[in-house]
């Protein structure tokens, strides 16, 4: 590399950083917001609203806040590009730019801009994480040039998981789910897609914890617990779907006898019911089985302790 050239490199990465750098204390926002403006005429003499997709709808998402001295300009995020820059010759020919080329496939190592800058928070655990092993990258979720980011709308959301997730889109197409197709609900009020320190990228640190974020009432102090439901809800419910009511895996008895052995009422197999009905039997059998008479099965708050209260029926 030629002495000049050397110098032109430096200042053009001197030139990123200070576009990356936050704002000095004290400094004034509106001098800060005006040299970015300048940075960024660099690109935009050439990229506007003419493109065939808008380039400076940026400037209507959080990446277009003035007044933050965070806010990433276009070299931020591209490199100062400075050969794509300076390039006078015919179009196609124009060199790409250092970062997120449109014309090739963002690599990981594109990601390193946006991590510079979300390390925190949310974005905490993304190292190491399940998506970031498997090649997810962030612009594969979240698109930049645009206002409304389908993957942060909660209406939108499912749309870019399903891609990848059909097990999950199948689920949810049955009688018993949660409202995510009525957008009052998002994966994301469960998992937490940058990675996190629970199992299955769960926004919490345990499934039960997750879960009491909107069940509270699950959660007790019960006087009397019932073990399974202390431990993990995915025993009985699939969280996605289910053909059955309320969630569950099974239909009581058979949900109930996975666990509790053939001994006394328990065991009881389902049965027939009408007439000719073993009025026993059938009890476990007819509409809401073992739960007709166990109806509080996540616990209760019953406080005798003989033998005939200490059951989950009231
Ligand atoms: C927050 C990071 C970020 C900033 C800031 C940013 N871009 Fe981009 N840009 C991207 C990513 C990522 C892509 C790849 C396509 C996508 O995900 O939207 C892209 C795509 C593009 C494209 C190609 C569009 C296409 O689909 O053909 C152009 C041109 C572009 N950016 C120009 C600019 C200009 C000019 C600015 C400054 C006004 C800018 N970008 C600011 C991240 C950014
Ligand atoms: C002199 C005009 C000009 C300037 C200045 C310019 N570009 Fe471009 N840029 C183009 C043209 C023309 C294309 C289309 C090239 C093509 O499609 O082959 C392009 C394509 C792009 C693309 C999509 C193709 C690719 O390489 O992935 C991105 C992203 C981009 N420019 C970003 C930038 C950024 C960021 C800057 C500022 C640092 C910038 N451009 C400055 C003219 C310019
Ligand atoms: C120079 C620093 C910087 C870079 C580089 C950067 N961001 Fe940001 N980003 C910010 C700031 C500042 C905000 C607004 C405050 C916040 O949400 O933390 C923001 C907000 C966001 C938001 C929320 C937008 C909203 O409307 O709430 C998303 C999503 C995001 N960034 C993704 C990315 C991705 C993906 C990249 C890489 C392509 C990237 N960012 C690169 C600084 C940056
Ligand atoms: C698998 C999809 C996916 C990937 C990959 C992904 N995100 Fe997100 N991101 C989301 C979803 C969904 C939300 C909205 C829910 C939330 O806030 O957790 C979000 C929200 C955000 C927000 C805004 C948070 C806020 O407070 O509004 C930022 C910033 C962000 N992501 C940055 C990143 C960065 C940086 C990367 C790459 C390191 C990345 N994301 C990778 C799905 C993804
Ligand atoms: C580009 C494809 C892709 C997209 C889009 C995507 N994922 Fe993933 N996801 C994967 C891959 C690959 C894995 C790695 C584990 C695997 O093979 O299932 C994974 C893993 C997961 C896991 C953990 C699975 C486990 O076995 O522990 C969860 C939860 C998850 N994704 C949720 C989401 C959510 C929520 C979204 C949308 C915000 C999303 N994913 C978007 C590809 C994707
Ligand atoms: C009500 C909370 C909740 C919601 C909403 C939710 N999940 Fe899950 N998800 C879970 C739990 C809990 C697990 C762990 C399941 C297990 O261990 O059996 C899980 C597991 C997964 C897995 C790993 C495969 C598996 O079944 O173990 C993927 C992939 C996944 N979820 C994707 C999604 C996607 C995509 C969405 C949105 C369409 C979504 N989830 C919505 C709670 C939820
Ligand atoms: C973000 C809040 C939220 C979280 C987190 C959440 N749920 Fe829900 N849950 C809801 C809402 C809302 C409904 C629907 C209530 C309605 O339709 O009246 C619901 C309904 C249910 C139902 C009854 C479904 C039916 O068919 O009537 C079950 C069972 C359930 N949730 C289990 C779980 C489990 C297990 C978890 C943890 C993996 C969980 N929920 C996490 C909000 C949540
Ligand atoms: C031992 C199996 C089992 C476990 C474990 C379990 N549940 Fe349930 N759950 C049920 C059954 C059975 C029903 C139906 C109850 C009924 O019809 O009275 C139910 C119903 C529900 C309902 C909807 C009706 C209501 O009571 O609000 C929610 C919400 C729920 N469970 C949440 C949870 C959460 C959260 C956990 C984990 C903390 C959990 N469940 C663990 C068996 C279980
Ligand atoms: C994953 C296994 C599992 C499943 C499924 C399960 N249970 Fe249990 N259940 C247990 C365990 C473990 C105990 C605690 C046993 C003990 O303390 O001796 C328990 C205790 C009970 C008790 C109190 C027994 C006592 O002597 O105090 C009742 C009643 C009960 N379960 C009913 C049900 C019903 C009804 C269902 C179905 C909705 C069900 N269980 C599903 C594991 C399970
Ligand atoms: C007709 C009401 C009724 C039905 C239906 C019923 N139980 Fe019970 N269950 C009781 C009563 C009453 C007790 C307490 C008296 C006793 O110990 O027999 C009890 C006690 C239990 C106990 C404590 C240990 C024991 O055997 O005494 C378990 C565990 C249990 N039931 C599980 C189940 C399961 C599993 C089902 C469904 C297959 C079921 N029950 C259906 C009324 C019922």
């Amino acid at each position: 590399m030629k002495y000049w050239q050397k110098i032109a490199t430096m200042l053009a990465l001197a030139l990123s950083t200070l576009g990356a750098m936050p704002a000095h204390a004290g400094e004034d926002a509106a001098l800060q917001a005006e040299k970015a403006l300048a940075q960024e005429s660099i690109c935009t003499r050439c990229h506007d609203e003419s493109e065939q997709k808008p380039i400076l709808t940026i400037k209507k998402s959080r990446h277009g806040v003035k007044t933050d001295g965070r806010t990433p300009t276009c070299q931020s995020c591209h490199g100062a590009s400075e050969a794509h820059v300076q390039n006078s010759t015919h179009a196609s020919e124009r060199p790409l730019v250092d970062a997120f080329s449109a014309r090739e496939k963002a690599t990981s190592k594109d990601i390193e801009a946006c991590v510079g800058c979300h390390n925190s928070g949310k974005r905490s655990h993304w190292q190491g994480s399940l998506h970031e092993r498997a090649g997810v990258l962030c612009t594969t979720c979240h698109e930049m040039h645009t206002h409304k980011d389908k993957v942060r709308d909660k209406l939108t959301q499912p749309e870019v998981c399903f891609a990848c997730h059909k097990e999950q889109r199948a689920l949810y197409t049955r009688p018993s789910r949660h409202p995510i197709k009525d957008g009052k609900m998002a994966c994301s009020d469960c998992h937490n897609p940058h990675g996190t320190s629970g199992p299955t990228l769960l926004a919490r640190d345990s499934v039960v914890a997750t879960c009491y974020t909107c069940h509270m009432e699950k959660r007790g102090p019960f006087i009397r617990n019932h073990q399974p439901a202390q431990e993990d809800c995915t025993i009985c419910h699939n969280p996605h779907g289910s053909t059955m009511p309320n969630l569950l895996k099974a239909r009581p008895p058979f949900l109930c006898q996975q666990c509790h052995e053939p001994a006394t009422h328990q065991g009881r197999i389902a049965t027939l019911t009408g007439s000719n009905a073993n009025p026993a039997q059938a009890a476990n059998t007819l509409a809401r089985g073992c739960l007709n008479c166990h109806t509080n099965t996540h616990g209760t708050n019953n406080p005798a302790n003989i033998n005939n209260e200490r059951t989950m029926r009231r």
